[in-house]
């Protein structure tokens, strides 16, 4: 029976670089997906980016570029890591798009007929400068248990303790370093405490339903609680203005909250990829579809996807996930991925050192369990893995035979013996493989095709080609045991195709055969066929590429992805000056009246700066390939306001803008004050 499936992972922040952490997601759906349609099932995988919320807003705020200008670059370098690493989207959206909004809208109008929503005056902490309440994440303090200084609002780094940002001591907020007030706003909540959620919910993520992980589930019955216990509460959905997302229908100012548009986004990737396939969406998504939906997530998000999302659906007359799969967390080396150890490892760092992505792919195939167990990528361990399992082991089974084969008889094979226990092994062992890519046993998976592998080299071993070639009439036991060996690595290929996809391509263009689907584990390439020439497949792992992409991810000599371009080599501070020295710079507070481009100068851009004087200054500014004139108007930035005047070309420069800069191809980052600074005030 062919199985219509519906696959998606979560949708990464549009904030930050993709890295090893989130890759263990992507790869793992990914090996599931390709798994999935080898089988010959339909199966669709889709995902977007996330885009919405108050860190996208202020990063580029920071960056000086609109959220929608930050959204786009963060998609393509997204897009282009996740297509590095092989993982094969059917569609990679955004959460910024038309479908998405639609679908928000639909569900806030549905569930607010089933009067699951309801309007309530709540109080938050505002930031009075910044001029917007402050989400828990950007207020911080002294932490109420132990007194650690710069704790964030909603738990300790120190102590672990939880608490809410009302507790902290002398909280600050961490945009502007004011101290936040209290104050009223209105709020639309989901009424997850409603008695019908949590009817439908004990139901939905019971431990006899199936559809969590016995873990998962466990963690579902601690947050239902028993019956009559209402542990569930409501869910506030949305956000006051200024907020980057989608304003709520009939409520100025008041914007969707970005978990909620999160996982409607899927919805919306999906709707996406149906108009431009000619999908049916309904099919996938009424509630009686015989379609099945999966979402691959990371345990600390299972809450949003088991509770909220399941609930949201139901009563808004959708179908439910069939079944939500999560995963634990990476570790490198046993630790957290760390800045300064060099461990927090981007996906663009890995690709630009010239590591093989499938090195990677099969390392964490051969961890990957499907439980939330943590993961760890121990370095030494990845190198000798890879190098004993797939070039020693699987790759090795080829090259020790093809070239025979292609010499001595033309490429052609021999009628093989199906029956040769190494070649039966594997055919006998598909069905359980492919159980094992089912169920998301991945490591168990990797482990038995590796002890076939085993088995295969041991019939290698025992035939010896090499020393049959030496002999004059062993001509057709050579023959014969080469087809063997080339029949074994295909059987084999087929079994791998899931992690290896490069790989498998290659080798699927060297033995001269269609796409390799799972049915091919069943059958032997037929004699008289006729293979390409061996070339090699895969290198092996030498320990300094991967000494020198721990050195290239150290703190401080991070990659062009990571959030702040650090400079390639700090700079050293320049030789001491007196403050008297410093204080002869007249620095000012500047707005940018306007900004345009300079005809014949490809790098300036001339701005009229208001430094509070009775007309604005004309600067030119070496920041055009940084900057968008357009995007400069009205920001404040930091002007020295008592330099000569400049004659140039196009006319005089009358002081300097400052921006900061890690020399050659690290950008330039123009300098602003915080908000509530005026122009003219002197920096000092
Ligand atoms: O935790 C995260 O990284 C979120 N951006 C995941 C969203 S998943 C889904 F709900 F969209
Ligand atoms: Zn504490």
């Amino acid at each position: 029976m062919t199985r219509k499936i519906l696959v998606t992972s979560a949708l990464p922040y549009a904030n930050g670089a993709i890295h090893l952490g989130h890759l263990v997601e992507y790869i793992q759906t990914d090996i599931w997906v390709r798994f999935q349609k080898m089988r010959g099932h339909v199966c669709w995988y889709v995902c977007a980016d996330d885009t919405h919320g108050t860190p996208v807003m202020l990063r580029a705020e920071k960056e000086g570029v609109t959220p929608e200008q930050l959204i786009e670059r963060v998609h393509d370098e997204h897009a282009r890591d996740f297509a590095g690493f092989g993982v094969n989207f059917d569609n990679y959206h955004s959460t910024h798009s038309p479908e998405t909004r639609a679908f928000c809208e639909l569900f806030y109008q549905r569930l607010k007929a089933e009067k699951l929503i309801e309007a309530r005056c709540i109080e938050q902490f505002y930031d009075p400068v910044k001029a917007m309440f402050l989400p828990d994440r950007f207020i911080k303090g002294e932490c109420p248990k132990c007194g650690a200084a710069d704790q964030y609002g909603d738990n300790c780094e120190a102590c672990g303790a939880a608490y809410a940002p009302t507790e902290l001591k002398n909280p600050y907020s961490a945009v502007s370093g004011a101290k936040p007030e209290l104050r009223h706003s209105e709020h639309y909540f989901f009424r997850l405490s409603d008695s019908r959620c949590e009817a439908f919910l004990r139901q939905y993520a019971s431990r006899a339903s199936g559809r969590l992980q016995p873990e998962a589930a466990n963690k579902m019955q601690e947050w239902l609680g028993e019956a009559g216990e209402h542990r569930l509460t409501d869910w506030d959905i949305s956000r006051d203005a200024p907020y980057f997302g989608f304003e709520i229908p009939g409520a100025p100012g008041k914007f969707f909250y970005v978990w909620l548009d999160a996982p409607i986004g899927y919805m919306g990737s999906f709707k996406n990829l149906c108009a431009k396939k000619g999908l049916d969406f309904d099919a996938y998504f009424r509630p009686d579809s015989d379609a099945e939906l999966y979402h691959f997530i990371g345990k600390d998000i299972l809450y949003f996807h088991a509770l909220f999302w399941p609930a949201e659906l139901a009563h808004a007359g959708f179908r439910t996930p069939t079944g939500i799969f999560a995963h634990g967390f990476l570790t490198v080396d046993g630790a957290k991925m760390s800045k300064s150890r060099g461990t927090f490892i981007t996906a663009e760092s890995y690709l630009r050192q010239g590591l093989n992505p499938e090195w990677l792919r099969y390392y964490f195939a051969g961890k990957l369990t499907n439980t939330l167990e943590d993961l760890d990528l121990n370095l030494e361990d990845f190198v000798a893995r890879v190098n004993a399992d797939l070039i020693g082991k699987y790759v090795n089974i080829a090259s020790r035979a093809a070239g025979f084969l292609c010499k001595r008889f033309g490429g052609k094979l021999a009628a093989a013996d199906a029956s040769l226990p190494a070649i039966r092994a594997i055919v006998e062992a598909a069905p359980r493989v492919a159980q094992l890519y089912e169920t998301r046993e991945f490591a168990k998976a990797m482990r038995e095709i590796m002890a076939l592998a085993d088995q295969s080299n041991q019939y290698v071993d025992s035939v010896k080609p090499w020393e049959l070639a030496k002999q004059a009439n062993k001509e057709s036991e050579l023959h014969l045991a080469c087809t063997h060996c080339l029949n074994l690595f295909y059987l084999l290929t087929v079994f791998l195709k899931p992690v290896l996809p490069k790989a498998a391509r290659q080798a699927e263009d060297f033995l001269r055969v269609a796409p390799l689907t799972w049915e091919d584990a069943g059958r032997l390439l037929p004699e008289g066929h006729v293979i390409h020439a061996y070339q090699h497949l895969m290198t092996r792992i030498d320990p300094k590429q991967v000494a020198a992409l721990v050195e290239a991810n150290k703190e401080g000599m991070s990659s062009a992805a990571s959030a702040a371009r650090a400079p390639e080599k700090p700079e050293k501070p320049e030789k001491i000056i007196s403050i008297d020295d410093f204080m002869r710079v007249d620095l000012r507070v500047a707005r940018v009246v306007e900004a345009s481009a300079v005809e014949g100068a490809e790098k300036l851009v001339r701005l009229l700066l208001d430094i509070g004087e009775e007309k604005p200054r004309q600067v030119f500014a070496g920041i055009k390939s940084a900057y968008d004139p357009a995007a400069l108007q009205g920001r404040l930035t930091i002007m020295a306001a008592n330099l000569a005047p400049r004659k140039m070309r196009f006319g005089a420069s009358e002081g300097m803008v400052l921006a900061a800069s890690g020399g050659k191809d690290s950008g330039i980052y123009l300098l602003s004050p915080d908000s509530g600074a005026m122009p003219g005030m002197r920096v000092k």
